[in-house]
């Protein structure tokens, strides 16, 4: 099939390399021409594991192009992804104006029948809005159909993910659109649900306001393991494996953060409030996962007394492994709050230094590696659970810093073997 996808941000990107691979004719439309020029020089934008060489093997093959130009895109495929950004608006709202002005686009650029589907994370009756502002603009009354088909990839794995989806989710009116995107996803043998837009585009906010509700409820019960004496990781491991509940995102920590929880559950709870619902719940689950970084704060004040002047090491700043994405990150408010104290705060990350430092105060200090960021320290504290951080050698470790205090804020080691080795371990409700 001849694809375009509009917005060569994560999701069209990744989308588009992965159509590609399947054999599809991809081209990637996006507004920044700096981004083009980049992709079409074999420069990929965003750290994400395998994307870089998926990018260049299609290219390579001629199956993705990438362009500026949306009438070029929508004038050759048939098939239209809208996967351009939909940030939050002060009030949490989601903003659509991208998706607004494409929609125009694509309705005076088609040629012939077009079926625009969308996967950007939107609110419910965005489908109809699209379908309303293209009939308004497509003046020669060309036939076309709009669908939903949300994305679930993840950050860090989203090539994988793409290729190995629990579900394909299909929003459709019409058969004509359901039998191309079937025939589109069939390589993927994964389960198709069919169903109408609205449907698809709530699967979407509530899929993600399920995990983040899951990820606020293991924090908060991780809150009383710390306060009973109790061990969270037991208490997930016991909770999980209840196939009901299933043990996935049940790893307690210093909060979610990233490009999606936290937009997607505004945006959700600015709907609910729209249609006259107070989404109670997820203002909870939102309330939760403040608490949990200022709870981190006050655990490392407890630990040294005061905070001024004291070396806090933290290792990792990207929101989670495997991407050097820092959006709404929680250790970056973490690292504030020290900061603000007064606390002296040295950092090392895989491949999100060159995001933080843009962001960061100017007295955080970047560091080589690990050992570096230990060096002189008075407490480490681990945010980011990159591989490498699970390997190093705490001997080394302890012996370079000042104080031997490990704060475990992704709960990836075992205190007794940190015990054992001489450090005062703190882990998020572990014993
Ligand atoms: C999330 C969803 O998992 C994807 O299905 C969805 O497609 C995507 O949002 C999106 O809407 O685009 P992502 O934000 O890439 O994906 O990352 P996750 O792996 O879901 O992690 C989100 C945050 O939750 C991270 O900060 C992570 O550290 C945290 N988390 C996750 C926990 O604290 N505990 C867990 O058990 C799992």
């Amino acid at each position: 099939m001849k694809i375009c996808i509009i917005g060569a941000g994560y999701v069209g990107l990744v989308s588009g390399a992965c159509f590609a691979d399947l054999g599809n004719d991809v081209i990637c439309i996006d507004n920044d021409p700096k981004k083009i020029k980049s992709l079409k020089l074999g420069s990929i934008p965003i750290y994400e594991p395998g994307l870089a060489e998926l990018v260049k093997r299609n290219k390579k093959e001629g199956r993705l192009s990438f362009s500026t130009n949306i009438k070029e895109g929508v004038r050759k495929c048939e098939v239209v992804f809208i996967a351009v950004g939909t940030p939050s608006r002060d009030n949490g709202e989601a903003d659509l104006s991208f998706v607004e002005n494409v929609a125009k686009e694509i309705a005076v650029s088609m040629p012939s029948y077009r079926l625009i589907v969308e996967k950007s994370t939107v609110p419910v009756n965005t489908g109809e809005w699209v379908e309303h502002t293209i009939k308004v603009f497509n003046k020669r009354n060309i036939k076309f159909d709009v669908a939903s088909n949300p994305e679930f990839l993840r950050e860090g794995s989203a090539i994988k993910d793409f290729m190995n989806p629990d579900r394909v989710v299909l929003g459709v009116k019409s058969k004509r659109a359901k039998d191309i995107l079937a025939e589109l996803y069939k390589p993927l043998k994964a389960p198709i649900v069919v169903t109408d837009i609205k449907s698809a585009e709530i699967i979407k906010h509530a899929s993600n306001s399920f995990l983040a509700t899951k990820i606020s409820f293991i924090n908060a019960i991780s809150d009383i393991c710390d306060k009973v004496g109790a061990d969270i990781v037991e208490v997930a491991r016991g909770i999980g494996l209840d196939r009901r509940i299933g043990k996935e995102f049940l790893n307690a920590g210093i909060g979610f953060g990233g490009s999606c929880f936290p937009k997607d559950l505004s945006a959700f709870i600015r709907i609910a409030e729209k249609i006259g619902y107070d989404f109670g719940m997820l203002k909870e689950v939102q309330r939760v996962n403040e608490y949990q970084k200022a709870l981190l704060v006050k655990k490392i004040e407890s630990l040294l007394w005061n905070l001024p002047k004291k070396t806090i090491g933290v290792l990792g700043l990207s929101f989670k492994p495997d991407t050097d994405d820092i959006r709404q990150a929680p250790v970056l408010d973490i690292i504030e709050q020290l900061h603000r104290e007064g606390a002296h705060i040295k950092t090392y990350d895989p491949q999100a230094m060159e995001k933080a430092r843009m962001v960061l105060p100017k007295e955080v200090k970047f560091c080589k590696d690990a050992y570096e960021v230990a060096k002189n320290s008075d407490c480490l504290l681990l945010a980011t659970e990159w591989n490498e951080f699970k390997e190093l050698d705490f001997k080394r470790v302890k012996s370079l810093m000042k104080q031997p205090i490990l704060v475990d804020g992704r709960n990836i080691y075992d205190p007794a073997e940190m015990k054992r080795i001489g450090f005062t371990y703190v882990g998020i409700g572990r014993k």
